[in-house]
């Protein structure tokens, strides 16, 4: 996994410190996962074809041929603590139950009655089995069918084989996820890299502490393309650029990798696009953004001097709120933005300073609208206790993100991602230009996303 003397050809012009420079310096080293860089090779600059963000022929396709093929986060694991427990998971025309059965299994289920097609359950919950509320018919948390209401007039009808019909599960990193596709590549092989990174990040030591989703006017991919690139930063969110190295973000693409990228931008110091910055106007900044860092005692000094105090405040911080021993972690993990990203929806984020994880998809079947949901994943404490996990709240469409008090600051600034993205919506049905320019480097995770997705959608690149 140690890459870091491996001959990677970095992208001349770049801004520096480099992420991997300044990683070096740091008080608390980063785990060897975090040690290297893999710039994005061989994937062209060509524009990307602006139909695919609204035309209705496009969106039916990528639902056959993307989100039924595709393994996708259903729920966590600790929402299906009990026998019983289940959530709804729907992408387009599916939905699904997915539930921990009596045997301590995890399993999900087509979410319509075999009678007359009744969706089963509209949300989640705790069961004893799925009761239809037209007629009755009902099945255990196995998928058996227990009850059948007039069995005289339903000879036709095998108890025994009016099963509710199943798609497959998977769990990693305390994710559950699901894949409509009977003959799908197994979920280890999916994951490709992800697990192997993530060794050192254990989601599955975490819990959902908040969930917030919102119906945004815009197609998905717009949505997701708007919070994998840091380029964006100077400009949208002004506010952050004397403690968000935004212009030295590492942007990695692994070779052969189809699934997995990743980025990392260094918190703590400024860009270096903002030129000098008084290092009190960095730790005000950083004070009045990051909850954690608010009553923190931080000397002014060189720029590596206010990370290195910014990492200590946050370690004692995170150790004392999770009520687990973090003052293992590195710089990194306690201070800046370590954000992978799982085709074709899930975006988790590794440290746990902005323990983040963002998921996005269609809204029901519209390509010009979509689901973003926000979650926050905290550490479990020591003994692997935790709170009750978040049930989803949705805000309502004159709602903000910042009308989730649980988001902090991350509210204020995703409601600023969100104005632009209706903007982007109409400005494509607008344009008389035919596809989108992307940054080589900077929006290369764009790119390599927009690749993959061409692979599944069968597009000659
Ligand atoms: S439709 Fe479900 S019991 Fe009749
Ligand atoms: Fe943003």
């Amino acid at each position: 996994m140690n890459l870091r003397e491996s001959k990677v050809a970095l992208p001349e012009g770049r801004p520096g410190p480099s992420v991997q420079e300044v990683l070096a310096r740091d008080s608390r080293p980063a785990p060897d996962v975090l040690r290297f860089e893999s710039p994005v090779e061989g994937l062209g600059s060509d524009d990307i074809a602006v139909e695919r963000y609204f035309d209705p022929a496009w969106h039916a396709r990528e639902m056959d041929l993307v989100w039924r093929k595709v393994w996708q986060m259903a729920c966590r694991v600790e929402e299906l603590q009990k026998t019983g427990d289940h959530v709804v998971y729907e992408i387009g025309d599916e939905s699904v139950i997915v539930t921990r059965t009596a045997s301590g299994e995890i399993r999900a289920y087509v979410n319509a009655c075999l009678h007359r097609g009744v969706q089963l359950r509209t949300e989640g919950g705790c069961v004893e089995r799925f009761k239809c509320p037209f007629h009755g018919f009902t099945w255990d948390l196995d998928g058996k069918l227990c009850h059948l209401p007039s069995p005289w007039d339903f000879a036709h009808v095998d108890p025994e084989a009016f099963r509710l019909p199943e798609v497959k599960v998977g769990v990693w990193g305390g994710f559950v996820f699901v894949n409509f596709d009977p003959a799908c590549e197994p979920l280890e092989s999916y994951l490709e890299v992800l697990p192997e990174h993530f060794k050192a990040f254990r989601l599955e030591d975490r819990y959902k502490a908040a969930h917030i989703c919102k119906v945004l006017p815009c197609n998905w991919k717009l949505a997701l393309e708007a919070f994998v690139e840091s380029f964006h930063i100077p400009v949208a969110h002004p506010q952050t650029t004397s403690y968000v190295a935004w212009d030295t973000t590492q942007y990695d693409v692994f070779p052969g990798v189809r699934h997995v990228n990743r980025m990392i931008t260094l918190e703590g110091f400024p860009s270096t696009a903002v030129g000098e910055v008084d290092p009190q106007e960095t730790i005000r900044q950083m004070q009045r953004d990051v909850a954690f860092h608010a009553k923190s005692q931080i000397e002014p000094g060189e720029r590596q001097f206010v990370r290195d105090q910014f990492a200590d405040a946050a370690r004692e911080k995170l150790s004392r709120s999770s009520r687990r021993d973090l003052n293992d972690q590195s710089n990194a993990e306690v201070v800046d933005a370590i954000q992978y990203f799982l085709f074709p929806n899930l975006v988790p984020w590794a440290g746990h300073g902005a323990p983040i994880c963002y998921r996005f998809r269609p809204y029901r079947n519209d390509p010009e609208r979509c689901v973003m949901e926000i979650m926050l994943l905290f550490s479990k404490a020591e003994d692997g206790s935790h709170p009750r996990p978040a049930a989803p709240h949705w805000l309502e469409e004159h709602e903000g993100w910042s009308d989730a008090p649980q988001l902090g600051s991350a509210g204020f600034v995703a409601d600023q991602d969100t104005e632009n993205l209706r903007r982007i919506q109409r400005g494509l049905r607008a344009t008389h230009k035919p596809g989108v320019t992307l940054a080589n480097y900077q929006e290369s995770r764009i790119r390599h996303f927009h690749h993959t997705l061409d692979q599944y959608m069968g597009v000659k690149p």
